[in-house]
Formats: C-alpha cells, sequence, structure tokens
C-alpha cells in the first residue's frame, strides 16, 4: 500500500480507538488490510487500551469439559451428534469437583462447566454441580457453557449461584448461521437465549470463529455491529479449524493473522471485554497464545478436565495441550504469559465497569 494510503489507515486505528466505531466501509478496510506496519500498529494501541483496563493482569479460567455428549449436529464441529467416531463421556459430580479442588490448588478462581447439549445434564444436576461448587469454593466464580436452554433453567442456574455464561453467536448473519447449522437450529433463538441471559444478570460471553467456512467480510462487520450492540462482557475468538469426521475435513483453516485482527478490533471496540487468548488460536501456531496476548487479549483457559478424557473432547483436530496434567498445563501457561511481559494473577478476574 502507498504511504499516503497507509497514513490514513493508522488515522482509522485511531479513530476506532477514540469513537468505538467506524463506518462498515472502513471496518472492512480495517479487516482486509493485511499491510505489516498496519497490523503492528492495531495490536499495539489494543494493547495499550488492555492495559490502561487491566494492566498486566492475565485472568485465568479453569476448563471442565464435562460432557462430551450432544443433540446438537453444527457442521464444523468434531462432537457433533451424529459422529459416530466419537468417544462419549461424561464425568460424574466428584470428578467435576475433583477437577476443581486441583484447580483451586493451583490458583484458578472460575471454573467454566463446558459441555455439548447433553439431554441427561437437567437442570437439577447443573443445579447441583453449581451448588457443590459454590459450597465448596464460595471465593470463586462458576462461568456455565452448555449451550441453549429455556429462561426458566438459565434463572435456575443463576439462583443457584452461576455467574457468567458463554454461548457464542457463532455469526450475526442469519444466512453464514443457517449455512453453518443444520435446519433444525435457529439463529433467531440462539439470539434470544444470549438476550434472556443478560436480562437475567449474567456477565455474558458471545462469539465467532475466525475463517469459519463461508464466512465473508460482511459478515464479521455484521459480527463487530452486534457485539456494539449487545456489550457482551467476554467474546470468545478462535481460529475455526477442520475436524477430520465432518463435512469441512477439508476446508482451510481460520488464519493467526484474522483472528488477532478480530482480538485487536475488539479491544478498541470494547476496551472492558474479558478476551481469551484460545486453545483454538495455540492449535493453528505454537505462539497463538502469546500472540492473542500481545493483539489486547486479557484471558487464557487452561484444561482442567481430567487427563484420561482430554482427548475425547475434541472439536476440532490436533488440539494442544490434551496430553498434560492440570499442573503441568498451568506451569507452561504461567511462563508464557511472563514472556510477553504480562501476568497470571489468582483472581476471579470479573469484568471491569
Ligand atoms: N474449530 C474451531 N472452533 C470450533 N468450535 C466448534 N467447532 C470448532 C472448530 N471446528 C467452537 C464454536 C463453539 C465453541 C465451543 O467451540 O465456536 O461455540
Ligand atoms: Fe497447556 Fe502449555 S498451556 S501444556
Amino acid at each position: 500500500m502507498n504511504r499516503n494510503l497507509q497514513s490514513s489507515a493508522l488515522e482509522l486505528v485511531d479513530r476506532l480507538e477514540r469513537d468505538r466505531d467506524l463506518s462498515d466501509e472502513e471496518f472492512f478496510l480495517v479487516l482486509t488490510d493485511d499491510d505489516e506496519e498496519f497490523r503492528e500498529y492495531l495490536a499495539a494501541r489494543a494493547r495499550a487500551v488492555r492495559e490502561r483496563v487491566y494492566g498486566k493482569e492475565v485472568y485465568l479460567r479453569g476448563l471442565i469439559e464435562f460432557t462430551n455428549y450432544c443433540k446438537n449436529n453444527c457442521r464444523y464441529c468434531g462432537i457433533r451428534r451424529d459422529n459416530r467416531n466419537a468417544q462419549r463421556y461424561r464425568l460424574t459430580g466428584e470428578e467435576v469437583l475433583a477437577s476443581c479442588d486441583t484447580g483451586y490448588a493451583l490458583g484458578f478462581r472460575t471454573f467454566v462447566l463446558q459441555g455439548g447439549e447433553d439431554p441427561f445434564q437437567t437442570d437439577d444436576r447443573i443445579v447441583s454441580l453449581i451448588t457443590r461448587i459454590k459450597a465448596r469454593y464460595p471465593d470463586t466464580a462458576v462461568t456455565l457453557s452448555i449451550g441453549e436452554r429455556e429462561r426458566e433453567s438459565y434463572q435456575r442456574f443463576f439462583d443457584a449461584g452461576a455467574d457468567r455464561y458463554l454461548l457464542r453467536h457463532e455469526t450475526a448473519d442469519q444466512a453464514h448461521y443457517e449455512l453453518l447449522h443444520p435446519a433444525e437450529m435457529s439463529f433467531v433463538h440462539r439470539m434470544q437465549c444470549l438476550r434472556e441471559l443478560r436480562k437475567i444478570g449474567y456477565q455474558v460471553g458471545c462469539g465467532m470463529m475466525a475463517g469459519s467456512p463461508g464466512q465473508k467480510t460482511e459478515h464479521l462487520v455484521k459480527d463487530l455491529r452486534f457485539l456494539q450492540e449487545f456489550k457482551p462482557e467476554m467474546v470468545g475468538i478462535g481460529p475455526f479449524i477442520p475436524h477430520h469426521d465432518t463435512e469441512y475435513a477439508s476446508c482451510p483453516p481460520g488464519t493467526v493473522g484474522l483472528t488477532l485482527k478480530l482480538l485487536s478490533v475488539v479491544r478498541l471496540l470494547l476496551p472492558e471485554a474479558l478476551l481469551p487468548a484460545t486453545t483454538a488460536l495455540g492449535t493453528i501456531d505454537p505462539m497463538g497464545r502469546e500472540k492473542g496476548l500481545m493483539a489486547g487479549a486479557n484471558v487464557v483457559m487452561p484444561n482442567l478436565s481430567p487427563p484420561q478424557v482430554r482427548e475425547k473432547y475434541l472439536l476440532y483436530d490436533n488440539k494442544i495441550c490434551t496430553g498434560d496434567e492440570a499442573a503441568e498445563c498451568i506451569r507452561c501457561m504461567r511462563a508464557r504469559v511472563e514472556r510477553t511481559g504480562y501476568q497470571i494473577v489468582v483472581s476471579r478476574g470479573d469484568w471491569h465497569c
């Protein structure tokens, strides 16, 4: 790009930081400009904003993947219902509690209960899990990531003590949503769930994959508009990675460059957002999570699931950290974070309003 065009591109970043807004055409330019100087400037501004809000602190979330049974059939996902090759498992309540014990001793103060949409996990069972975790560790936050449920269920979980809920919107474009999901899944219902969660009082997380099949830059611009309007407390962004047992097996993965760019733009749009440097980002690039932190992310989510089930929770191929004990994983993660100049803290890591 020539000098003048490039200086106006840098000016876009300044304006995005100042106004937390750009026109659709300008967002499009930001998302497609591949110039090295531009990408570095965007990441540097995102980092500056992140440090203004959160300093050098990185928050820890302990991910407990407690079931990989799923009644859904999302086309991109390795644990989709129709994947007969997935080895299914469920952790017992005792096993979940034991993962929390391990995590608490290692400094985790947030536990994320993540699972497929498993009909066995009735509202009563989820309420019981939340109640037991909160009774044992009242100074922790419990985050749920168990998909779409009815408003009454979300309310019961909240009343039992759940603090946060992650439900990626996946894409803010209805036609794109319908491409990625079978007809039995509804874009409108998913968005409705996010609004219910917000009304109930959860800290809410949404998010999307970078480079999912059929994704156009226009779709990402819509995602940014949605985030701007919905103002989630958390945004999960990771690259799409093909899984060999899905129809997208031979689709190209999302790129590190696009994922980092999205993290930086979201940091400038929503300065207080909790943004994880995801496992998927660490999977497509051995330094992906470090690069994510350097582009505006402020959360890491090491796996706390018992080692014997880790290699069964495979949403995509080549997932990292599936062979490590929690203690080893956190040691590795601490060292990685410290090399970026940031530091993992022992804290619930709530949203800064
Ligand atoms: N690649 C990357 N991310 C994926 N997810 C599901 N399948 C894949 C994949 N193949 C993401 C979805 C989902 C979250 C739990 O994991 O965005 O919401
Ligand atoms: Fe899990 Fe390195 S962060 S092994």
